[in-house]
């Protein structure tokens, strides 16, 4: 019988068990009390170390500012979100302060790339030299110029953490190829280079200055700007490729925005993949003997049909002055257009 039919079993077993114990008991008198103080030791460093690691990058500091309030929209001139919760920036939505504070705690690196290819390095100077005053002041940023000029290049001075590199790049006779392959350009670098190099991109015309503060408000997984031509117009307006031969094709009945070529971008991996769509999008149309209406910027508004952006910029990023003025919902103009004559540019 087992120990469950005999109790008196049970207990000489228990004892019998009882009675190699001491050698188990020394064993663990001096081993279980050393792996605890190890364990408490080194654990608790582990732990305090992971968790201020997941900590750190969130926790701001204590700073004073004006309590969001429930009641009070920040905006009540302007539409602030889009349909699927992406914000619309405007100035007065957003606090400063605590966004680069955010951002700086997480070392935040963003790239800004521009083209300057044939005679679009004259406008180089004053791009980076405003992109200077007003671009991601206090961040980390590495201008990437893209340029079959590259002894053309202006030294330009720049602050602390900035730095840029020149990628030399071949040229295209029709401007129409210069704009399109930039689509082809971006994405080979971000696979090659940017990835390493830079968590955000930042993809901007060079035609244009920096007028007043464009800051990390823009940083998102991926972003898009109102073209400041059309903010107001109906989706039947939008100067979409409306050609179904085209791979750029929007329907009549689709479309959030129209928005512009010239400034564009989101964490490398997603500016990859928007850049690399385009252009796989312009090879095609090009085999099947089609160009979009408006190029690159026609196939960019496809792709952000079907994959929406995560913050979208007011027209604030993207303006011209001297076409459009300054109406009263634009607190501020913060990347504007130089005053040009662009087909002479252009026929260049
Ligand atoms: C911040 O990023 C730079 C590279 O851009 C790196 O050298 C540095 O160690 C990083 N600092 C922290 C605290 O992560
Ligand atoms: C295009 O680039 C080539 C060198 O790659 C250069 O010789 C030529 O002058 C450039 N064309 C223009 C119009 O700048
Ligand atoms: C991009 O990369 C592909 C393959 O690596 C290459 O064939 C092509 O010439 C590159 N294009 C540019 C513009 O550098």
């Amino acid at each position: 019988m087992g120990a469950l039919g005999n109790p008196e079993g049970s207990r000489e077993q228990l004892e019998s068990g009882a009675g190699r114990r001491p050698k188990c008991f020394s064993l663990h008198l001096g081993i279980l009390p050393l792996t605890v103080f190890l364990l408490v030791f080194f654990g608790y460093g582990f732990l305090s170390q992971r968790s201020q690691k997941s900590r750190e990058p969130g926790a701001v500091t204590r700073m004073v500012y004006a309590q969001p309030k429930v009641l009070t929209p920040s905006r009540e001139d302007v539409l602030v979100l889009t349909p699927w919760l992406a914000p619309i920036i405007w100035e007065g939505t957003f606090n400063i302060d605590i966004l680069n504070e955010q951002f700086r705690l997480l070392n935040t690196t963003i790239g800004l790339t521009v083209f300057a290819i044939k005679k679009y390095v004259v406008f180089l100077k004053l791009f980076l030299e405003t992109a200077e005053q007003h671009f991601m002041v206090g961040h980390k940023v590495i201008y990437y110029v893209f340029t079959d000029r590259p002894a053309e290049v202006p030294q330009v001075p720049l602050g602390a953490g900035r730095k840029l590199v020149v990628l030399t790049v071949r040229n295209y006779s029709r401007w129409q190829d210069v704009s399109m392959h930039r689509m082809e350009m971006i994405s080979n670098f971000s696979e090659r280079r940017f990835l390493q190099e830079v968590d955000y991109l930042v993809c901007a015309d060079v035609d244009m200055k920096f007028q007043d503060h464009v800051g990390v408000e823009i940083l998102s997984a991926l972003f898009g700007t109102l073209h400041p031509g059309f903010y107001r117009s109906s989706r039947e307006a939008f100067t979409y490729e409306r050609r179904p031969k085209s791979r750029a094709y929007i329907p009549w009945d689709k479309g959030d925005f129209y928005y512009m070529g010239a400034f564009f971008g989101g964490s490398v991996v997603e500016v990859y993949h928007l850049t690399k769509a385009c252009h796989q999008a312009i090879v095609e149309d090009k085999a099947n003997g089609i160009e979009a209406v408006w190029h690159d910027e026609s196939h960019l508004n496809k792709y952000l049909l079907y994959h929406k952006p995560t913050k979208v910029l007011s027209p604030e990023y993207m303006w011209d002055q001297q076409l459009l003025g300054w109406p009263s919902i634009m607190k501020k103009l913060r990347y504007v257009t130089v005053p040009k004559n662009h087909q002479a540019i252009r026929n260049r």
